[in-house]
């Protein structure tokens, strides 16, 4: 099929002028009559935000029946997390730890974007974030390379499955290539400075998992890497991507982002700019025009080599026949109709939300409730809320599709249960309502707009008023149980010291209240982990578990330590925390053998029960530590996790295998190396709590 494909793009680039092929490269946004020439004169060859079957399957003729070679169009969109049926953010489902989950996801968002005419879909976004402030944090897999390459591998094959020709699959876009994340002060598109080292270990192996599971293709970033532009930047597109890593698949860049090395001051004009993007191995040139209006004059003056283009465009090519669009070019308006928010798609949904929360805590056992109390009340502006569950990135998801939180309380609890409600804005309101209840559940957290791209805070409270609200519920005396909507990790402490039951329902998607009244009641015992550090302040960012030792790691009772003064040196909640319902008992460690010679493995087994009375599953995480080494290396390091199911009093061995290979790192010559030495090892349930052991490597 391949080499079908490659003879066939090779026979259509020899017919092809330069102008059609720099059309190729060409791609803007929405569904404006004015395009149609462009596509009929060869000089567009992608259009993003023109959604529905009918609607594409018109721009696609004019390409495929009014130009001179037919050449069809790719339809971008941000399918991040759901097309019209909307699940958790990234995040959340990031939480879920669990990669058939996050594949299921995006299966469906795939089957109904492609059936309503968009075949290419830009997601899903992979960058590791360290940073609560930066409000795209919520669009990825959090601040871990392992759990965040793990998550990206399972989007890919959601999105794209065995073969995109399928009619239920789309060309997914690994993104933002690459660092993006690492803005410096969490604020979005700006600077990012880092070592090589950083950038290999850190921020590319999530990008580097897409490629290896087939991502069709790679969305460069907006930002600064280390003083030249990630999408005008050699390094890490020609050298790293196309180059050690092989892709064959296409870079588009992200908006404007090659117009945008003017104000970066790489490029003086537009011309430069084009030359710069080209040269750097940017295929597709996403809303700056540069390319069209630049790109042939830079051939014909030889600044560019025609085969610079051709590379482009054959990439560009390649996708396209391999979705199959120069047979199928167009989409079947009833199948979308059909599909679209579906029953199954509606109960998937449900169960996705419920597995992408995270128990943060549950003192007493206060969760979960008796759905046969005299009263209950739901308070805050979340209670009654449908369009922020929907969260950032929401592709065609409207608030109408969303059940509440006071819904799904409301389907849960008995007929004789009186259910109160006020969504907070009236304080004194709220506590009246709070003191008539036997339970209060306060429904707070962030709006969505406060999340997703250009969501970037200063601050990482509760956005002004809520603890107020807080503060004033709690103090009417009620037991009461938080409920979180958020796109990032927030500064909840005066809640995490004082409010009984918290759960982390992120920004859940259309199914978000019977999501959270399934956990609330029992009927779903919660088994997410965060995929980020809570931090306790802004003060404390940056905070992520894999952070290195200093020369004086934090002790509280010495001043002269790495630590602030006021605050403990501890997250408030650390990566992989997560409660559930019942217990698990971690036990009987063994790490065999002791000794590994450098190119072979260690066997790790401990033995996981559920010491509780009810079923529920446990993410089993797996950290070591390369405690000497020529670079020096993080405290801890995840390697592995399995989520495992356990009824009451069941009890199971769970094995790892981690090749040496793994315990590599970047060595003082950039080359990959497994060095000798003491390991030291942890199996648990977070990142600060489990089992320990060590080997060595010899
Ligand atoms: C935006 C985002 C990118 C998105 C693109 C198209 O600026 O940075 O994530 O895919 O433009 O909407």
């Amino acid at each position: 099929m391949a080499s079908n494909i490659d003879a066939r793009v090779e026979e259509l680039i020899s017919k092809m002028s330069l102008e059609e092929k720099v059309g190729q490269m060409n791609q803007l946004s929405g569904p404006n009559e004015a395009y149609k020439d462009l596509i009929r004169q060869g000089k567009l060859g992608s259009l993003l935000n023109v959604v529905g079957a009918d609607k594409c399957n018109e721009f696609q003729r004019v390409a495929v029946q009014e130009s001179r070679l037919g050449i069809p169009l790719l339809f971008g969109f941000d399918v991040i997390h759901g097309y019209r049926t909307i699940f958790p953010i990234p995040l959340g489902l990031a939480s879920s730890w669990d990669p058939d989950l996050v594949r299921k996801a995006a299966g469906i968002a795939a089957a109904e974007a492609r059936a309503d005419g968009i075949n290419w879909t830009f997601a899903p976004m992979v960058d590791i974030a360290r940073d609560p402030r930066w409000g795209r944090i919520a669009e990825g897999a959090g601040e871990d390379p392992y759990l965040g390459s793990v998550i990206a591998k399972a989007a890919v094959e959601g999105f794209q499955g065995e073969d995109i020709s399928d009619p239920r699959r789309v060309a997914a876009c690994a993104k933002h290539y690459v660092g993006y994340g690492a803005a410096e002060g969490g604020r979005d598109y700006n600077t990012t400075d880092m070592s090589e080292r950083t950038l290999r270990e850190i921020y590319l192996p999530p990008f580097k998992a897409a490629v290896e599971a087939g991502v069709a293709t790679i969305m460069s970033a907006f930002n600064d890497l280390c003083g030249i532009p990630a999408s005008a930047n050699p390094l890490t597109i020609r050298e790293i991507l196309k180059g050690e890593w092989g892709f064959r698949g296409f870079v588009v860049s992200d908006w404007n982002a090659i117009g945008e090395l003017i104000n970066h001051g790489l490029a003086r004009e537009r011309r430069d700019a084009a030359r710069e993007a080209v040269l750097a191995g940017v295929d597709m040139d996403m809303c700056s025009n540069c390319y069209i209006d630049e790109l042939c004059d830079l051939v014909r003056s030889g600044a560019v080599r025609e085969e610079v283009v051709d590379e482009a465009v054959r990439r560009i090519l390649r996708v396209k026949f391999m979705l199959g669009l120069f047979e199928n070019p167009y989409v079947d308006p009833d199948r979308a109709r059909s599909i679209i928010l579906c029953e199954e798609h509606r109960e998937n949904a449900r169960d996705i939300a419920r597995r992408s929360m995270v128990l943060l805590k549950n003192q007493d056992g206060l969760l979960p409730l008796r759905k046969d109390l005299r009263a209950i009340a739901v308070i805050g502006p979340f209670a009654d809320n449908r369009a922020d569950l929907l969260g950032c990135w929401s592709g065609l998801g409207r608030a109408e599709d969303v059940v509440t939180v006071l819904e799904g309380i409301r389907e849960k609890i008995s007929p004789s249960t009186d259910l109160l409600f006020s969504d907070g804005s009236n304080i004194e309101e709220a506590v009246t309502v709070a003191r008539k209840a036997e339970v209060v559940v306060l429904a707070v957290g962030e709006p969505a707009y406060r999340s997703g791209e250009g969501g970037s805070v200063s601050t990482i409270d509760l956005p002004e008023g809520q603890e107020d609200l807080i503060k004033a519920v709690y103090g009417a005396g009620r037991p009461v149980v938080a409920v979180l909507f958020n796109g990032r990790p927030l500064s909840i402490t005066w809640m995490a010291e004082r409010i009984p039951a918290i759960l982390e329902a992120w920004h859940p998607g259309i199914q978000g209240g019977n999501a959270v009244a399934d956990i609330l009641f029992g009927d779903y015992n919660p088994s997410g982990k965060l995929p980020v550090s809570f931090p306790r302040t802004v003060g404390q960012i940056p905070i992520y578990y894999n952070h290195k030792n200093t020369g004086r790691p934090p002790e509280e009772t010495n001043r002269f330590t790495s630590k602030y003064i006021d605050i403990p040196s501890t997250p408030l909640f650390p990566f992989g925390y997560g409660l559930s319902y019942t217990r698990f008992e971690y036990r009987d460690l063994r790490i065999n053998p002791a000794r590994t010679p450098i190119n072979g493995k260690v066997t790790v087994s401990v033995e996981v029960a559920n010491v509780g009375e009810r079923e529920g599953e446990e993410v089993v995480q797996l950290y070591i530590r390369d405690v000497t080494a020529s670079i020096t290396r993080p405290v801890k390091e995840l390697k592995d996790f399995k989520k495992i199911h356990l009824m009451p009093g069941e009890r199971k061995t769970v094995e790892f295998e981690i090749p040496a290979e793994r315990l590599s790192f970047y060595g003082r010559d950039m080359k990959p190396v497994v060095e000798p030495g003491l390991f030291k090892l942890w199996v648990g349930p977070n990142s600060m709590e489990g089992l320990e052991g060590d080997f060595e490597i010899v």
